[in-house]
């Protein structure tokens, strides 16, 4: 059983598209907790109902960010897991916190990397006039929405399509592809070769 920590900072719709596909797909893991650094993080409550240990470390009681990533540190390892998973988890990492997940701890990016990292993504996509978006499943490192790649998902961009229309075309395929990559990850089926990922068949 690999035990997984999620950490969100809102609504939490690819965690629960996580959590949903681990029971009904059986995985050999467990959601050891959903951790938030927002006390409002409308995912909580999902979490609460499905009877996960939820914890809220505050971003914003702390000073710097090295104290913040220790303190949250210190509380996913309570969890001891086997793989965090960062699902709208609104925060820049420090290098340290990157470090002590390494090849433990992937994210989702709503991009098809190495294009368009940070924010707004679907803004920058519409801005940059590509015809094709998308979504990444990509490991942590810590260089910023940089790190292996585990999976990508494509979009058509259409002509009359607004920030909104197109970040919910590509929400769709990340709740398809990062279930689907964490799936990989607990049957250990992924491989990190040369610093890129390959699945076992
Ligand atoms: C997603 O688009 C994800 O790619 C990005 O933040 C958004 C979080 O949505 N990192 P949700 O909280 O999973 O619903």
């Amino acid at each position: 059983m690999k035990k997984i920590v999620l950490l969100i900072s809102g609504r939490g719709s690819n965690m629960q598209a996580i959590v949903e596909s681990a029971i009904a797909e059986q995985w050999p893991a467990q959601i050891a907790a959903v951790i938030s650094n927002r006390t409002d993080a409308g995912g909580l409550d999902y979490a609460v109902s499905r009877g996960i240990p939820t914890a809220v470390v505050v971003s914003k009681e702390f000073t710097t960010r090295e104290e913040f990533d220790a303190a949250l540190l210190a509380k996913i390892d309570e969890f001891e897991p086997d793989l965090v998973l960062l699902a709208g988890f609104m925060r820049i990492l420090t290098a340290d916190f990157v470090k002590h997940y390494e090849g433990r701890m992937l994210n989702i990016h709503p991009s098809l990397l190495p294009s368009f990292v940070g924010l707004a993504t679907h803004q920058q996509a519409l801005d940059a006039g590509v015809k094709i978006h998308g979504a990444t499943v990509h490991f942590v490192t810590p260089e910023l929405d940089h790190g292996p790649i585990v999976a990508q998902a494509a979009v058509q961009v259409l002509p009359d399509d607004s920030e909104q229309s197109l970040a919910a075309r590509v929400l769709a395929q990340e709740h398809i592809i990062y279930p689907w990559s964490v799936r990989q990850f607990v049957e250990g089926k992924i491989q990190l070769v040369d610093n890129r990922v390959r699945i076992a068949e």
